[in-house]
């Protein structure tokens, strides 16, 4: 900022606020969730005509429930838009589903299939160091953790990965508010694992608040620390319409204004009928990538 008198002169560049609200989305409930990330990724890939999938968490939890899987669902999307993907899972059996799922897939020539198993939380620096990730590549990071697996420092590095000025790597992150203060109070020996999860020992403030309270606040920080322009937090419900309890929330963070609209699509199309391509792309290329 600069004025006349030269006062402000070293102030921050203030960017508009975002909002941390849950309105403009119709209820999502868990059996809709990878289908719902895969057509967001979908849509937005129309726009980027590329992108990069990173999902930390990959092995199928439902091995038998049908779209249930999101790695499975995100890989097999046609148009076959997405050019590099790394699958990573901490479990062997998890680890092996996944190159069974690679292996089943005809464009290896033409997509960076990349399977690791280990500690995502260590296993993201290879993927970030191996140099596939350039600047302008549009990418997409699943962190479809159980509980407190995914580390704040994990979170620091995706999001700080890209240089200053180019959007940064969206985050799809799972908070399990349905189970969190179960989880956090068991905590009485080992904090090292809530500490390394919330990045910090404040954790053990939200104890006392609601999964609704903790959303937000983790949306906040997703904003705040992380620096991400659009964050929202997404109740997902237990049950269809809504109804049910709700079982964990998911924190969408991307730098892309269009983000939130492509998401309320995306629920629209996984709820009703799905849009023609031709249609989405008339519409979706007037927006830039
Ligand atoms: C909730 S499940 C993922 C569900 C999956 N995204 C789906 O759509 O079905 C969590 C997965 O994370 C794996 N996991 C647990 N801790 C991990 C870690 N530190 N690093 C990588 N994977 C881990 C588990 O083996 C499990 O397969």
């Amino acid at each position: 900022m600069t004025d006349k008198n030269g006062l402000f002169d070293d102030l921050p560049e203030q960017l508009s606020p975002v909002t941390i609200s849950q309105s403009g989305l119709g209820p999502v409930w868990t059996q809709h969730k990878a289908q719902l990330i895969a057509k967001y990724i979908y849509l937005f890939t129309i726009i980027t005509r590329h992108g990069c999938y990173i999902d930390g968490f990959a092995g199928p939890k439902k091995q038998d429930l049908k779209d249930s899987w999101a790695a499975q669902l995100v890989v097999e999307t046609d148009p076959r838009r997405l050019r590099e993907v790394f699958l990573c899972d901490l479990k062997q059996d998890k680890a092996d589903r996944l190159r069974e799922l690679v292996k089943q897939q005809t464009d290896s020539d033409t997509r960076h299939y990349e399977v690791c198993q280990g500690d995502f939380n260590s296993e993201i620096d290879k993927i970030l160091g191996s140099g596939l990730i350039k600047e302008k590549t549009a990418t997409f990071c699943l962190l479809d953790q159980y509980t407190l697996e995914c580390h704040w420092a994990t979170l620091q590095k995706l999001a700080s990965y890209k240089p200053a000025g180019a959007r940064k790597i969206e985050l799809f992150y799972f908070l399990a508010t349905g189970w969190l203060h179960r989880s956090l109070t068991g905590y009485t020996v080992n904090l090292n694992r809530p500490d390394l999860w919330w990045g910090n020992s404040d954790w053990k403030n939200l104890v006392s608040s609601s999964g609704q309270t903790i959303a937000v606040r983790m949306a906040e920080r997703f904003r705040d620390e992380l620096g991400y322009r659009y964050v929202k937090a997404y109740p997902i419900y237990e049950r269809d319409k809504g109804e049910g309890r709700v079982m964990f929330h998911m924190i969408h963070a991307s730098d892309h204004p269009e983000a939130q609209n492509l998401m309320a699509r995306a629920h629209r199309n996984v709820t009703k009928v799905p849009e023609p391509e031709k249609q989405l792309v008339m519409e979706l290329s007037k927006i830039a990538p």
